[in-house]
């Protein structure tokens, strides 16, 4: 599959909206739900049995999913920001909570991702760090844009998995 060319059109994420699927251990996509569909531009068909990297962006820093990979490997949930690529090359910003699910006897069951939508101040924050990181990760390379990740997590008080999943929630939180 050609991957689609990135424009600057923002798909709308309602705040009524929960997008999720379920991988493998891979994370392969195998369940979407019919948001998911609609807002990522893809048929069923052609996102079932595809990693979830068919939706990444550009803009996206990779330190950011060697996170989320570290974390959810080893059974801990992860909230974090991520601008999804649809089919059209549009965008979207969410807030995705991704899990490991178990079975009864305590192997792997699949990951499950639920997303939600983002306010235009996380949007600009985030974008902000992002993008900083993607630079850095660009003319220095990936370690020291992870190195940079980690800077932001320590110097924003970011120890363990709870605060940093507590810290993106409450930067998602509407300010009046
Ligand atoms: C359940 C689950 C959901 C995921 N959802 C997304 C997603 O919405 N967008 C995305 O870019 N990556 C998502 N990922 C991470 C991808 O697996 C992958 O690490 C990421 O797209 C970076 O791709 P790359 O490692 O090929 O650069 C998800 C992973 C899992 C396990």
């Amino acid at each position: 599959m050609t991957r689609p060319q990135p424009t600057d059109a923002e798909h709308e994420v309602k705040s009524v909206d929960l997008i999720v699927s379920k991988s493998d251990i891979e994370g392969n996509i195998t369940y979407v739900n019919p948001i998911f569909i609609k807002i990522s531009g893809y048929s069923q068909a052609s996102l079932l049995e595809k990693p979830h990297a068919i939706l990444r962006h550009p803009d996206m820093p990779k330190a950011v999913f060697k996170y989320l990979w570290e974390n959810i490997k080893e059974g801990r949930d992860v909230v974090a920001f991520v601008k999804n690529l649809c089919a059209d090359g549009g965008y979207y910003w969410v807030l995705a909570t991704v899990k490991m699910a178990k079975n009864p006897d305590g192997s792997f069951r699949n990951y499950m991702s639920t997303r939600r939508s983002v306010t235009d101040t996380a949007k600009n924050q985030i974008g902000v760090l992002y993008k900083s990181l993607l630079e850095i990760e660009k003319n220095e390379g990936e370690k020291a844009s992870w190195e940079a990740f980690n800077n932001f997590l320590s110097q924003n008080g970011i120890h363990d998995s709870e605060t940093f999943n507590t810290f993106m929630k409450n930067l998602n939180k509407e300010t009046v």
